[in-house]
Order: C-alpha cells, then sequence, then structure tokens
C-alpha cells in the first residue's frame, strides 16, 4: 500500500531527529567526525570508499550503500521515493525555446505539461525573472498571464521580449513580500511558481491559503529566509518537530540545496581546487595558530580564486589579521589540503543521505499547510533529477465550493 503524505512526514521527522548528529556537522570544521564514537567503523568504512564508490553515492545514495550497516538507508530511500507526476500532451514548437537557455526550457516543457490548467482561471507568475514560463504558458494556452517581478530591468527585458513574440504577457514590477501582493490572488487565480526561493515561496503558500488560489510550485533554495531558525509551516510538521526534538536552522536548510549535478565541469572543478586550498590553509591555521579550531574564512564569488595556493593562503591569511611564516612549502601544504579534500568528500556521504529526505520533509509540510487549508494537493516530481536537482512540485487545488476569501492558517 503506498504511504500516505502524514505518514511519510511523521516517518522523515522521527528519522530526522533521531539523526540529527549525524547529518548536522559539517566534516570540513571537525578533525574527526563527532559522531565517530557513536558509530564504531563508519568512518574507518567511509575513508576506505574508492573514488568510484564516493561519485557513485554521491550520485545515488540509496542503492547499494555500505552506509546501511549503520544508517537507515534503506527506509530513507523508501521515504524519499516520490511519483512522477503524470504529464499532459505538451508538445511545445521548437522555435518558442529562443531566448532560453537549454536546460531551463527543459524544466519549462515538463512544468508546463503537467500544469492543471483550467480555461476560465486566471494565470499568475510569481517571481519570473524575464517570465519566460509566463510567456511560454501565454502562447501554449492563448491567454494572458501576469508575470511578478521586482528587478525593473527584468520586467522591461521580459516584456520587450513577449510583446515582440506577440505573448499576452504583462510583467508587472512587483515585491510579493510587500503587502499589496495579495491582489493577485483570487479563488478564480492559478499560481505558477518556478524555482521560487524560500521566504517568497513561503509567501505564496501563505497568500494561497488565505486567497484559494490554485498553485503549482516548484520550491528552491529552501535557506533563502529572513528567519535563522526553520518554523515548520504546517501544524502537522510543528507539531511532530515538537515532538520528536527536531531542530532545523537556516545553515541546515542549506544541506536541502547542497546537491550540484547541474554545475558545468569547469565550475565544479574551479569548486574542487577552492575546497583543497582553503582545507590546506585550515590545516595551516591550526598550526600558526596552536589552536586545533576550524576558522571561517570569507567566500569568494566563482572566477575570483588567487592563482596558485600560496596566493589564496595569503589573501586568506589578510582576511583573518594573521601572519604566514616567511617560509613555507606550499607544495606540501597543497598536498595535505587535497588529501583532506578526499576525507571530506567521504565523511560528507552521510551528510548526502540525509540531503533529500530534508528536502522532501520541508516539501511535505508546505503540502501539510495547504492540506490544512482545505486544499486537495500532490507532490511528486516534474523532471530527472540531472536537468534540475530542485525537480519537486506541488499541485494544489480547492474543492470549487470552498472558494472565497478564507481564514488564514494559525
Ligand atoms: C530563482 S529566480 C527564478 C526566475 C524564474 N522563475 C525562472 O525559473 O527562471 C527568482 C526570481 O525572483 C525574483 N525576486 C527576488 N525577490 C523578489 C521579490 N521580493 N519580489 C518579486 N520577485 C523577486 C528575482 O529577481 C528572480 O528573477
Amino acid at each position: 500500500m503506498p504511504i500516505s503524505h502524514a505518514d511519510r512526514l511523521t516517518r522523515l521527522t522521527a528519522l530526522l531527529a533521531e539523526w540529527q548528529g549525524v547529518w548536522r556537522p559539517l566534516p570540513f570544521r571537525h578533525r574527526r567526525p563527532p559522531w565517530a564514537g557513536h558509530l564504531p567503523g563508519l568512518e574507518q568504512a567511509l575513508l576506505a570508499l574508492s573514488d568510484e564508490t564516493c561519485d557513485r553515492l554521491q550520485a545515488d545514495p540509496f542503492v547499494a550503500s555500505p552506509l546501511s550497516s549503520w544508517l537507515p538507508v534503506v527506509e530513507l530511500g523508501e521515504l524519499v521515493a516520490l511519483p512522477e507526476l503524470p504529464a499532459g500532451d505538451t508538445d511545445l514548437p521548437g522555435p518558442w525555446s529562443q531566448h532560453v537557455g537549454g536546460r531551463k526550457w527543459r524544466q519549462i516543457e515538463a512544468f508546463v505539461s503537467r500544469l492543471a490548467w483550467s480555461p476560465g482561471q486566471s494565470l499568475v507568475e510569481w517571481c519570473a525573472g524575464k517570465g519566460h514560463l509566463a510567456r511560454t504558458l501565454a502562447r501554449w494556452h492563448g491567454t494572458e498571464v501576469a508575470a511578478l517581478e521586482w528587478q525593473p530591468l527584468l520586467c522591461d527585458e521580459g516584456q520587450a521580449l513577449a510583446d515582440r513574440l506577440g505573448a499576452a504577457v504583462h510583467l508587472q514590477p512587483q515585491d510579493v513580500l510587500a503587502s499589496d501582493a495579495a491582489r493577485w490572488l483570487t479563488p478564480d487565480t492559478h499560481v505558477v511558481a518556478l524555482h521560487a526561493c524560500g521566504d517568497l515561496h513561503v509567501r505564496l503558500l501563505e497568500l494561497a491559503a488565505e486567497h484559494g488560489c490554485a498553485l503549482t510550485l516548484a520550491p528552491c533554495c529552501y535557506q533563502r529566509t529572513a528567519a535563522e531558525h526553520y518554523r515548520p509551516l504546517s501544524r502537522l510538521g510543528r507539531d511532530l518537530a515538537g515532538r520528536q526534538g527536531l531542530e532545523v536552522s537556516r545553515d541546515d536548510l542549506a544541506l536541502a540545496v547542497q546537491e550540484t549535478v547541474t554545475a558545468p565541469r569547469h565550475v565544479r572543478r574551479s569548486r574542487e581546487r577552492a575546497g583543497a586550498w582553503r582545507l590546506g590553509f585550515d590545516l595551516l591555521q591550526r598550526e600558526l595558530r596552536g589552536r586545533d579550531a576550524y576558522l571561517p574564512v570569507p567566500s569568494l564569488a566563482h572566477g575570483r580564486l588567487p592563482g596558485t595556493f600560496a596566493g589564496f593562503c595569503r589573501w586568506a591569511a589578510e582576511r583573518k589579521g594573521l601572519t604566514l611564516p616567511a617560509s613555507v612549502d606550499w607544495s606540501t601544504v597543497e598536498q595535505a589540503g587535497w588529501r583532506r579534500q578526499a576525507e571530506v568528500r567521504r565523511l560528507e556521504l552521510v551528510r548526502h543521505l540525509f540531503r533529500r529526505p530534508l528536502e522532501v520533509w520541508l516539501a511535505l509540510d508546505r503540502l501539510h499547510l495547504l492540506e490544512e487549508a482545505g486544499f486537495t494537493v500532490e507532490l511528486g516530481t516534474f523532471c530527472e533529477r540531472d536537468l534540475t536537482p530542485r525537480n519537486l512540485l506541488l499541485r494544489a487545488t480547492l474543492p470549487a465550493r470552498t472558494c472565497g476569501t478564507r481564514t488564514p492558517p494559525s
């Protein structure tokens, strides 16, 4: 029998709470993982993994995992197995993909084919960027779409594009967090949001629950939130988290979106180098300061990494007010950084195992917020993970008779 949404949320809350001491610590901060003493043999087993096995487990943590001797791999795998939402027969004309990046276009195709829109519903895109999704929907359904976006430049560019292509899209400069954003939502509205970040989609969910509009949402970047601590949105989520003692900070939320399968190879290479250099600097600073403790170094935008390891260490030391010795064997320290990175990558696999469960838990909390407000909600995937790891979709409608202005959920 398929597991109900409530049971799934209940089990995920229990497992995330039980194993928080394992998935929360960041391995690069600690010489030894804080859980090593409680799970004898796990650290050694991870460190002994080959590069191939490590890559395989990163890509799919739930299949043939040696971690299952210590961790609830099988149950987590079952709990994150969500159905692919059925797609309609939507064969969008190829030329419509012009002006949209290849991967984004395929996401739009997948999204549009899963949108259960009824003629009569007015369409609104939430956090639209240049309104690529809105433009596609306007052309496909032959209807007007309002696309809300706060950046005036994106609105101007998106409007010019829509006008040129004859799409009935109205790019509306709108801060969706402002109080007047509610005016876009009525019981006859269907709001779509593709990758609206943290507070932006939470605002949409709360307004939808209040105003009773239909909703198709692919959430993204859960950690982009003003609150430092996550308060579950649904009553069930709050109740379960409270009873199980699950506490999720904004930093923890970043785990849910850590997977970067879509980054181009050169970006991944550069990230790897930056990671190894940071770990090399960390070894150096522990020695210099005579303190075996992690020292956070500010992040650097992609492309701003100094050209050499020595250059990176000088930059980092300056940021942290440290004086480097006159002579350092840079090559030896850099190699130690790369070795440390290989270890950290393996130790990270325990966090990796809980990444999708945390993301599904957050999606289920959103689903329950809507169900508690009377919606019928479906949750599933809308595209393959290699198109975007943020491939969960919520589809929510209210039974017609309950439409109208609604009482906000508690
Ligand atoms: C991750 S992008 C998604 C854009 C588009 N939906 C897509 O999938 O390509 C998020 C968009 O939200 C917009 N945004 C950020 N804060 C906003 C706010 N407070 N009100 C409206 N739009 C906002 C950003 O400018 C950006 O265009």
